[in-house]
């Protein structure tokens, strides 16, 4: 949808212009001066703007220049009663998209704006690089991750380092490795730096490699992990973990692309791509003095923030779906269903492992479940099932707290407090007992010793509200 500013005075055309700009579906503004034209075109970013020569307060064209100036450099239409031949001559030195006479009929000024319309698209994918992953594996169309996708083809298009961020389980690697194989470098090896795991003693000698006898146990000459990722990607996993003497020398190898293996009498060369990974906050570790901010300059020449699961919850069921799928080849049995109640639980839990936390629970749920055709919320991790009904009770809680009224608005008449009672225990009840039923599986047994009812006062409940079975 375009946004559309229709600057003229007189009301009839003004109404006209915006009933056509809405029918074609996008939004329509107007202004009868030259005053309020600027304030809106300070404050919105119009595609078109329709503009009169004669206003009550000044000449139409003397904005233009400041129509130009705008970020989104609007496309300018002039409407105008009088053709005068200078004043057109002006406009289109001041580069308006057409200069029309009125009056003008409604499909003429319909086929302009569409022509200036698709110009402006066109003008805006020529702007945007399409560059196009190769996305093996790479599940998740929201807005935020496609937002991530584009930065990734930026970077695989390019050589520049990378840093990505984001939390635990969040496609970091995953993303690393699709910039790579996008890359041309693809043929050559990717090589992971798992920066947490190192002990620290031999970080060096791991990243840069030794010399035969260069230290106790050094019985052979070994390449590091810098000089095999030659041609390749180097992937440095949570390098907010590198201690800080090995952050200075590290730094070198960016700057110049070479080092001295330990023992060795002359540098080395590698040609490598960095892509470094944390779920640490750099800026912080740099002002407390645990990151080196010339590394951090170095490392984040593009930097791509993975977002949190819970954040873009329209990737959910696409992932759960690929989980499963890739699951049941695994175990080699048929594709199994997922039960809305289930894909209910999928979309309302925070996930706080994330993507893999969610392929793990669909890992487990296919496992308990390996003999069903379809999935239902019996068949997840306890842990899980409890936090999602703990968090729904509280929910629920919270509701009754707005949601209900003492003040009947209809009626207007305030309720009686037996009345009001009577009616958030009823409900309360209700949203007890379903989610009772829930948590226990529809087990009678197990729902009264949760509950702490007995058996007939749990039945009789149950019918009280309907919810009684069979
Ligand atoms: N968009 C996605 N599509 C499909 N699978 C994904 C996606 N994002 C993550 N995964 C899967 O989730 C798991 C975790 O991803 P990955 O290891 O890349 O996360 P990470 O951000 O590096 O996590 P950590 O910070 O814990 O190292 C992997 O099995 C990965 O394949
Ligand atoms: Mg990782």
């Amino acid at each position: 949808m375009s946004h559309i500013l229709v600057v003229d005075d007189d009301k009839d055309v003004s109404d006209m212009l915006c009933e056509m700009v809405k029918r074609m579906g996008h939004e329509a503004e107007r202004s009868f001066t030259l005053k309020e034209a600027r304030q809106k075109l300070l404050s919105t970013d119009y595609d078109v703007v329709f503009l009169d020569v004669r206003l009550p307060d000044g000449n139409g064209l003397d904005v233009l220049p400041f129509v130009n100036e705008r970020p989104s450099t609007p496309e300018v239409i002039i409407i105008t009663a009088h053709g005068d031949p200078d004043a057109a001559e002006l406009a289109m030195k001041n580069g308006v998209w057409d200069f029309l006479q009125k009056p003008c009929s409604l499909s003429t000024m319909k086929m302009v704006l569409s022509r200036a319309l698709q110009y402006r698209e066109k003008k805006d994918q020529e702007r945007t690089p399409q560059v196009v992953l190769k996305l093996d594996g790479l599940v998740g169309s929201s807005p935020q991750f496609r937002g991530c996708l584009s930065l990734a083809a930026q970077a695989a298009s390019g050589d520049i380092s990378v840093l990505l961020t984001g939390e635990t389980g969040t496609g970091k690697e995953l993303l690393a490795r699709a910039i790579h194989t996008n890359s041309q470098r693809a043929a050559k090896n990717f090589v992971v730096v798992d920066c947490a795991s190192i002990p620290e003693n031999l970080v060096e000698s791991v990243l840069f490699g030794h010399e035969r006898g260069a230290f106790t146990g050094a019985d052979r000459a070994r390449d590091g992990l810098i000089k095999q990722a030659d041609g390749g990607t180097l992937f440095l996993d949570e390098i907010g973990e590198l201690p800080i003497v090995i952050q200075k020398s590290f730094l070198r190898v960016l700057q110049e692309r070479r080092f001295r293996p330990i023992g060795a009498k002359r540098e080395e060369w590698s040609d490598f791509r960095l892509i470094a990974a944390t779920n640490r906050r750099l800026d912080k570790m740099v002002a407390e003095g645990q990151f080196r901010t010339d590394l951090l300059f170095r490392v984040q020449a593009l930097s791509i923030e993975l977002p949190a699961l819970r954040e873009r919850k329209e990737d959910i069921k696409d992932l759960a779906v690929y989980s499963l799928r890739k699951c049941c080849e695994r175990y080699g049995t048929p594709l199994k269903g997922i039960a809305p109640e289930l894909m209910e639980i999928f979309m309302t839990y925070g996930w706080p492992g994330n993507v893999r936390e969610l392929a793990n629970t669909v890992d487990s749920a296919v496992c308990t479940g390996l003999h069903e055709q379809m999935l239902y919320p019996k068949h997840l991790p306890t842990y899980l099932r409890v936090n999602v009904t703990q968090a729904s009770l509280k929910g629920a809680g919270d509701t009754a707290k707005i949601g209900f009224q003492a003040h009947s608005e209809t009626a207007d008449e305030f309720t009686t407090l037996d009345v009001f009672r009577d009616r958030i225990v009823h409900e309360a009840e209700e949203q007890y007992l379903t989610e009772l039923l829930v948590y226990a599986r529809n087990d009678i047994r197990e729902a009264c010793r949760v509950s702490g009812l007995s058996r007939s006062r749990l039945y009789a409940l149950l019918k009280k509200h309907g919810l009684a079975r069979g």
